[in-house]
């Protein structure tokens, strides 16, 4: 999603805010800017479409100066196009805007009535408009912008240049993030601090409510009402950012492939020195008096937490509920003290799950987030972290996070059951020793290519896919749609395999394929009398099974795959490999983008 970054250098500063914005493209964009003063005249490049095409815009026009902002957008309001990509400005004023202005429109007409003149459909360009109307009325630079962002409601990471002030950057903050990165020659700005990396040897996470100035030697910092305040730059411990892709195709591939490593990397972290159990940097007291758990993330991180639901009932015995981010603040719950609210996010930075964190934090609750970049808002402002250590994921579908925070529940469910002493030792020495075996079984599911590739034939010129899954299974459904979706763009739904003939049976016909995920367990007998009744209508079974399962329903099935036997707590991760290969090579075979696909960013950070 959008991205910033900003540079005060005593060095020109166009190369550094080309490369960092490349930093900030794996988040997804559709166009990109930069703004720079230049012989004391703010001078901008925009381009619709790929970096590469402003990167060519500059090479063939450059723009050089010490201070400059840069930009990465992806539309909310308005099209893709070179004229809404940021920077925004006027003669006086540039702004690159993270965020929301939800007030746009009544400030545009107000602004409009007054004779200001708009260039573009975007809400971030009343920002630039109104700072420029209060400096017309004479206020100082500092004050324009401080009277501004008083005015403004909704969020905000934001970069100003002003051209009566060449050698000042201005910062501000208001629910989107923003780091400042100091450097020996100057200050950087980014709204990821991965771009910071190889550049900045300390940081500052600005917070909400903050306006800061930086030159080249000073950082002045403020809030909103003007009052002066102090802040400490910490030193950086910069995330080893994976910047190629080892030899694969794509991103994706290639994270896929890491999972045995990252599952055991995440499970090596919290193993105790008997390697009997997973111990968690959580109190004890914290844990024996929980009493339910309110689950709260978006897409990916979401279903995780439905699987963790399964898991979390049946081995702790403990009620547990899963929230979509965005609806939870909104459908006014009763929220119980007792309860832990547990937040879930790749980035720790989607907007909606932070917004939710909030809103439990003002209700009492304890916070526990589980993310995978540990300097992130979420993190910051949960009361404990369990990192899922996965490394940087690149591809816009998760896909190694996902596993990484499917392992971290497990572990936390473990944690919980032994809290509540529904589960006993020997049980839980099982599962871990089972666990430790568990990666060569991922990395043989993950190299049988040519399985998937035969399930990508089948589903090729397909519409409409439909995943079934009973118990947990139904939980895994909802992902592997999700991962079709999003990357092949083929229309792909999700349903608990006995609700099908409430409704969805009436869409099975020879024309619809039908994933089926019925590993053995309790359920497996029911899963496969569902499938039949799919079978009866002429639905195009792939079914993912164990050996039996397969030869049960080997003159129905169109494709069965078995997969080997192993513990049950254990199978959800174990499925998510074949759904997510099949996604892959599905997506490649119809020739899409499957690190970026269409219209889809890494990181949300609008509502
Ligand atoms: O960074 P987060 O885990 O909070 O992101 C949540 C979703 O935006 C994310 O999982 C999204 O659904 C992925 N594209 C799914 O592959």
């Amino acid at each position: 999603m959008c991205g910033i970054f900003a540079a005060v250098n005593q060095n020109p500063v166009t190369q550094h805010l080309l490369t960092g914005l490349s930093c900030l493209s794996y988040r997804g964009y559709d166009s990109s800017g930069i703004a720079v003063i230049e012989n004391g005249l703010i001078r901008r490049q925009r381009a619709a479409g790929k970096l590469e095409n402003l990167r060519q815009l500059v090479e063939g026009n450059p723009i050089q100066g010490l201070i400059g902002i840069a930009h990465t957008r992806w539309a909310t309001h308005g099209l893709p196009t070179e004229k809404n990509a940021h920077p925004h400005m006027t003669e006086e004023v540039a702004v690159a805007h993270n965020g929301i202005v939800e007030n746009h429109h009544s400030l545009k007409l107000r602004l409009e009535a007054q004779g200001c003149e708009f260039q573009s459909e975007t809400d971030s360009e009343s920002i630039a408009q109104l700072i420029t109307f209060h400096l017309r009325r004479g206020m100082s630079c500092q004050d324009a912008l401080r009277v501004a962002l008083q005015e403004i409601e909704g969020s905000y990471g934001l970069v100003v240049l002003f051209r009566q002030q060449p050698d000042q950057l201005y910062v501000a903050r208001r629910g989107s993030p923003l780091v400042i990165g100091r450097s020996n020659d100057g200050y950087f700005v980014s709204s990821d601090e991965n771009a910071l990396s190889g550049l900045a040897t300390q940081v500052y996470h600005l917070q909400d409510g903050e306006l800061g100035r930086l030159s080249t030697s000073l950082f002045r910092l403020r809030d909103i009402q003007g009052n002066q305040k102090a802040c400490r730059f910490v030193d950086f411990h910069q995330m080893h950012v994976d910047s190629g892709k080892d030899g694969f195709d794509h991103f994706m591939l290639k994270e896929i492939h890491e999972q045995p490593a990252v599952f055991e990397r995440c499970l090596r972290q919290y193993l105790s020195e008997d390697q009997e159990r997973l111990e968690y940097p959580i109190p004890g007291s914290i844990l024996e008096k929980v009493s339910r758990l309110t689950i709260v993330a978006c897409g990916t991180s979401f279903y995780a937490g439905q699987v963790a639901k399964y898991w979390i009932e049946r081995v702790a015995g403990l009620p547990v509920d899963v929230d979509i981010a965005s609806e939870f603040r909104y459908r006014q719950a009763p929220l119980d003290q007792q309860s832990l609210a547990v937040f879930v996010s790749q980035s720790g930075e989607t907007a909606d799950t932070y917004a939710a964190l909030q809103h439990a934090r003002k209700r009492g609750l304890t916070c526990l987030a589980i993310v995978n970049v540990v300097n992130s808002t979420i993190a910051r402002e949960a009361d404990y972290v369990l990192p899922i250590h996965a490394g940087t994921e690149v591809g816009v579908a998760s896909t190694k996070a996902f596993i990484a925070q499917l392992t971290t529940f497990l572990g936390l469910t473990l944690a919980l059951g032994r809290a509540s002493a529904y589960l006993g030792a020997e049980a839980e020495r099982a599962l871990v020793a089972e666990m430790l075996n568990f990666p060569e079984q991922m990395s043989q599911l993950i190299s049988q290519k040519s399985m998937y590739s035969a399930i990508s034939r089948e589903l090729r010129h397909c519409s409409n896919a439909l995943f079934l899954g009973r118990g947990i299974s139904s939980a895994l459904a909802q992902e592997g749609a999700l991962k079709l979706k999003e990357i092949s763009y083929i229309h792909a739904e999700a349903y608990p395999a006995g609700e099908l003939k409430h409704g969805p049976l009436a869409l099975v016909d020879e024309h619809l394929p039908v994933i089926m995920i019925a590993p053995r367990d309790e359920l497996l007998g029911k899963s496969l009398s569902n499938l039949r009744e799919v079978a009866a209508r002429g639905g195009r079974i792939i079914l993912f099974s164990d050996k039996e399962g397969i030869e049960e329903c080997r003159d129905f099935i169109v494709q069965g795959h078995a997969l080997p036997p192993v513990h049950e707590l254990l199978q959800p991760l174990q499925y998510t490999i074949p759904l997510q290969l099949l996604a892959y090579y599905t997506a490649l075979i119809r020739g899409n983008d499957v690190d970026q696909p269409r219209n889809l960013a890494k990181s949300v950070t609008v509502e």
